[in-house]
């Protein structure tokens, strides 16, 4: 497993890291897009692949749409993928997402349209087209899509930069069942052949973003941007108490939005190359991500897992970015 830079530089120049976002929006994947597409100076994105998670895809598109609008970036493509997982039924998230995925929150419907390729077919086009190594696939959601491109075109794998995924948890266990976490419970069987592709890998679990968590303050610090943006951020993270509950009261993780901190701030985490593999047979711990942080096993490392991360210096970070909006 190897590793690319985490940032690029051509001939001196620092050139904007290429990347795909696969998401389920869904609150803080809503968070997560909008800090991407304030970092345009680090960051092309170069188009959002949508999947079923949190709420069905028909919603997972509309709200990538919105979002879309909202940061005034009706150029990025929205792609509809798959509508369901691998080999199991869909397992949806409305208790934390509302039944429209974004809260309920204020924000029109879409103009732009979707674009009209299936999500799948233009991970497998964009990854063939462009040079080998210089695009980051941003996994937010179930893995459904990734592996079934990886499924349908093996020959994209070594083309992959990276593959940057929130998912799965060491110490934190699990937040959908005792020990999985949602995005790998979805789907296991997506997010083991993702895991066993051979493409480089870098986890942001449970356990960093449950350090992440949106304090009243770092809530406040959002609404008083005051924008437009701003507003939507506020309403977006604003802790429930069933969640910040969870969390000593402080407030609730953020999950998604890590991913675009790690690329655009490495320094902000520590992390550990550690061997990964997910469970897949037995529904008692479906989705568990087994992490051999010791190297008890001997199987080789497959990942980079990230295990800390400085939330104050994260969460400037993207109230500095959604300011920019
Ligand atoms: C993950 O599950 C989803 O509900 C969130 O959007 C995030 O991707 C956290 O477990
Ligand atoms: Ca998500």
């Amino acid at each position: 497993m190897a590793h690319h830079a985490v940032s690029g530089r051509a001939e001196g120049r620092r050139v904007a890291r290429k990347i795909i976002i696969d998401t389920d929006p869904g609150q803080d994947d809503a968070l997560a897009i909008l800090l991407a597409l304030a970092s345009g100076e680090a960051l092309e994105v170069l188009g959002l692949t949508c999947v079923a998670g949190n709420v069905p895809l028909g919603l997972t598109t509309r709200n990538a749409r919105r979002i879309c609008e909202l940061a005034g970036r009706r150029d990025v493509p929205v792609m509809a993928g798959c509508d369901r997982p691998m080999g199991r039924d869909l397992v949806t998230a409305e208790h934390v997402h509302g039944e429209d995925g974004l809260r309920g929150v204020d924000l029109p419907a879409p103009t732009m349209p979707l674009d009209s390729r299936h999500a799948v077919d233009f991970l497998i086009e964009t990854l063939r087209e462009a040079a080998p190594g210089t695009v980051t696939l941003v996994a937010l959601a179930p893995l459904t899509n990734l592996a079934t491109a990886f499924r349908r075109a093996p020959d994209i794998v070594a083309r992959v930069a990276d593959i940057v995924l929130m998912g799965g948890a060491h110490r934190a266990l699990g937040n959908v069942t005792p020990v999985a976490e949602f995005n790998i419970h979805v789907d296991p069987q997506a997010a083991d052949i993702v895991l066993c592709a051979g493409a480089p890998v870098t986890i942001v679990p449970l356990d960093v973003t449950h350090k992440a968590l949106v304090t009243p303050a770092r809530n406040a610090a959002f609404a008083a941007l005051r924008t437009r943006v701003g507003q939507v951020a506020a309403a977006l993270s604003r802790p429930t108490g069933r969640e910040s509950a969870r969390h000593g009261g402080l407030g609730a993780p953020l999950h998604d939005p890590c991913t675009i901190g790690w690329l655009l701030a490495p320094d902000l985490f520590a992390a550990r190359e550690v061997n990964v593999m997910v469970e897949t047979g037995s529904e008692l711990t479906m989705g568990m991500t087994v992490m051999d942080w010791w190297g008890v096993t001997g199987r080789a490392a497959n990942a980079r897992v990230l295990h800390d991360i400085d939330a104050d210096g994260f969460f400037d970070l993207l109230t500095a970015g959604l300011a920019r909006l």
